[in-house]
């Protein structure tokens, strides 16, 4: 079966642009969000990508990016957005319940052969999957932002997934160009896990007084490369981000990964970086 149509639900910083991204490569997208409002922006802001990193760029012609655009169909109403596509790519908020729900309602809704995915960052897919009959068909295929740019995509194999949706998940994502690392199915998977970690201890060490925010990032910078340092990449993130992958870890993999002490009082105070204009440093 050729993936050509795939419906992506949620047109939030990933879903737009996972969309931007399945539209360049040929792929037909139907795009859903909860009002037109959102989506109308959404559709202008691809717009004003494709100008500015495409065809300014003379990647592309004016007349290829109009082909683009026009791949991408806006819809509120999800039924129809689901009608006649052959994978679901699910970018709504990151929560358990509202993917569980959303999950059981494709699942009952699309054709046995659709394959159901969830661009989560960290929730488990096997309990995203938990309340779906088909669960075979659910995987994780997550996207890193900004989607069309970043090389990675990480599959997630749930306890049910099947081999054949990993193999058909694989070739699509390398069809988009991307290199695709498979992990089995465990909350915050590796990306999500390691970096978590990597903040969250970043931020122990300035809790302890061991180093300054700067000295630390800096640190990281030159000793390992790093284009950014575990604080400046927090902020950029947004501190509450962490915080609430931090929680969720904790819940489910146990103490060690307890938000640090001081990322919970800076998301209580509205310290949560770039977005709040403050976090570990000034915006
Ligand atoms: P966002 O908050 O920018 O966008 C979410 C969008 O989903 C909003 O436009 C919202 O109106 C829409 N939405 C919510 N419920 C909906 C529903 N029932 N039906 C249709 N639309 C609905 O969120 P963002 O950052 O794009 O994240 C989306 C997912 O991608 C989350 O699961 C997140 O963990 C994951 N993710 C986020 C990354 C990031 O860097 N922001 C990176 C990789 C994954």
């Amino acid at each position: 079966m050729d993936i050509q149509n795939v419906c992506v639900i949620g047109a939030g910083i990933m879903g737009s642009g996972i969309a931007q991204l399945l539209a360049i490569h040929g792929i037909n997208v139907n795009l859903v969000d909860i009002n037109d409002q959102i989506l109308i922006k959404v559709k202008n802001v691809i717009d004003n990508n494709l100008q500015k990193f495409y065809i300014a760029k003379n990647k592309i012609s004016k007349e290829e990016a109009e082909k683009i655009l026009n791949r991408i169909n806006l819809f509120v109403n999800r039924e129809e957005a689901i009608k006649d596509v052959q994978m679901v790519i699910e970018a709504i908020f990151e929560d358990m319940d509202l993917k569980q729900e959303l999950f059981a309602d494709l699942d009952a809704q699309c054709n046995k052969d659709v394959i159901l995915a969830s661009n989560t960052s960290s929730l488990s897919i096997t309990d995203i999957a938990l309340k779906s009959i088909n669960q075979e068909r659910i995987i994780g295929i997550h996207f890193f932002n900004p989607a069309p740019v970043m090389k990675l995509i990480e599959l997630i194999k749930g306890k049910k997934t099947s081999d054949e949706i990993v193999k058909k998940s694989t070739l699509f994502s390398e069809r988009l160009n991307k290199t695709v690392v498979t992990v089995n199915d465990t909350p915050g998977f590796v990306t999500t896990r390691l970096i978590y970690v990597l903040c969250n201890e970043a931020i122990n060490l300035l809790t302890q007084g061991i180093a300054s925010a700067k000295d630390i990032d800096t640190a990281c910078k030159l000793a390992f490369n790093f284009p950014m340092g575990p604080l400046e990449l927090s902020d950029l993130v947004g501190n509450d981000i962490y915080n609430h992958i931090g929680v969720y870890l904790e819940k489910e993999l146990g103490k060690n990964y307890q938000p640090s002490a001081l990322l919970q009082k800076m998301v209580s105070e509205g310290l949560l970086g770039r977005k709040t204009g403050k976090g570990f440093y000034e915006y």
